[in-house]
């Protein structure tokens, strides 16, 4: 039977990833992967998380299976960090899952089997394992213009426009709520407040996909989008996770969280959730959500994870700053100042398909084919070689 089985394309990231492993050339630089790095090129365990992890290996008293919905404690904790005090705990239903990734897909199976026919619209671009995980669960995905011409900024008109003529009512709209994946370009407070009320006006269901909170300007800061629309639309789902603000990546920690008009409502789909899950992967992963718990039961754990945070942002941001000076001070034709508007790990670097292929094949340079690179994989001692060859191949442009 498997001999018909033809091969599928590769992982484009994954496959970039692959190719620069085998890279030999010593001086090679890797800025496609979507981690975290730190100034010595690693992706650190947080040393909250290490401390977490004694705690807790010397707490456990069993290796169960969780319930369906997961860790209560630990989605109390979600809820906290999404909404603060900003919503009636009755009417949500919140679900541990297997990363963000697995809340994306919760959320995609429960839109296709409640509400068949409906449409997500996404961003152009967007992280492309949505439309993947979209239309595994049988969903149509739609894009909506959301970068402008020189693709440094947000094309807001375009977006209200495409979200304006082209959907109707009951269909969903997918929202990164912070550091967009893969341009890094956000809206600002009053653009969440009329996208708010646009999604209100047209009848469409918000789906925030929240897997930075803390990487843009601060956890409370980067909640602020999710919450002006929830102050629009009381019925929104939100697909968060904690790979990255707790560097948790391989342990799959992540939440989907319904918000219904009532608890009634709230209750029944639950119900449903649970059902999704139960044939889907049963019930999730105990280590990675045990260690989030309890580092947020910790008043000292806490104040650690919260502080190796801000310095991963800051870090970041520095790497921004350090990038965009350098590049002006290698006299090149181009200002890059626009990545300081820019937020999160990622940013569009206006760099077209040619350049990144004559950055990859003649500096050891990988950044992903549409321009996108990841800030976190700079570091101080990459920079130099990093501009150089960006100079490089924006000279012979
Ligand atoms: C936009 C976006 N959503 C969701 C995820 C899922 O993250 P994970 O499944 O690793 O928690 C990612 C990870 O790269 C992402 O960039």
């Amino acid at each position: 039977m498997f001999e018909t089985i033809s091969t599928a394309p590769p992982d484009a990231i994954l496959g970039l990833n692959e190719a620069f492993q085998q890279d030999q050339r010593p001086e090679k630089i890797n800025l496609s992967v979507g981690v975290y790095r730190d100034d010595s090129g690693e992706t650190p365990i947080l040393q909250c998380v290490r401390a977490a992890e004694q705690k807790w290996l010397a707490e456990q008293s069993s290796k169960s299976y969780l319930g369906i919905e997961g860790l209560t404690a630990y989605r109390r904790f979600v809820v906290q960090l999404l909404f603060g005090e900003a919503v009636n705990r009755e009417h949500l239903a919140v679900l541990q899952t297997p990363g963000g990734t697995g809340g994306v897909r919760l959320a995609a199976e429960f839109v296709a089997t409640q509400f068949a026919g409906s449409r997500v619209f996404v961003s152009n671009p967007t992280w492309a394992n949505h439309h993947a995980i979209f239309n595994a669960a049988g969903l149509a995905t739609v894009p909506y213009r959301y970068v402008n011409q020189n693709r440094t900024g947000l094309d807001f008109a375009g977006l209200c426009d495409d979200l304006d003529s082209q959907t109707i009512p009951g269909d969903a709209v997918l929202l990164h709520a912070c550091c967009h994946n893969p341009t890094g370009v956000d809206p600002t407070p009053q653009q969440w407040q009329q996208l708010g009320e646009l999604l209100a006006r047209r009848r469409l269901l918000p789906i925030l996909d929240f897997a930075y909170q803390g990487f843009g300007a601060g956890l409370e800061e980067d909640a602020e989008g999710l919450r002006t629309v929830l102050r629009h639309c009381p019925e929104l789902l939100v697909c968060s996770s904690f790979s990255k603000n707790f560097g948790l990546y391989g342990e799959r920690v992540g939440a989907m969280t319904l918000v219904a008009a009532d608890q009634a409502s709230a209750t029944a789909c639950m119900s449903q959730l649970k059902c999704l899950v139960r044939a889907n992967y049963s019930n999730p992963p105990q280590h990675g959500a045990a260690l989030v718990t309890t580092i947020a039961g910790d008043p000292e754990l806490s104040a650690q994870w919260r502080l190796e945070l801000a310095e991963m942002r800051q870090r970041i941001r520095h790497m921004r700053q350090q990038f965009v000076d350098q590049m002006a001070a290698s006299g090149v034709d181009r200002d890059f100042s626009f990545l300081l508007q820019q937020r999160g790990m990622f940013s569009f670097s206006g760099l077209n398909p040619l350049q990144v292929d004559r950055l990859r094949s003649e500096h050891a340079v990988y950044i992903v084919g549409s321009g996108r690179i990841n800030v976190a994989g700079m570091t101080a001692e990459n920079l130099p070689r990093l501009c150089q060859a960006v100079a490089a191949v924006l000279a012979d442009a």
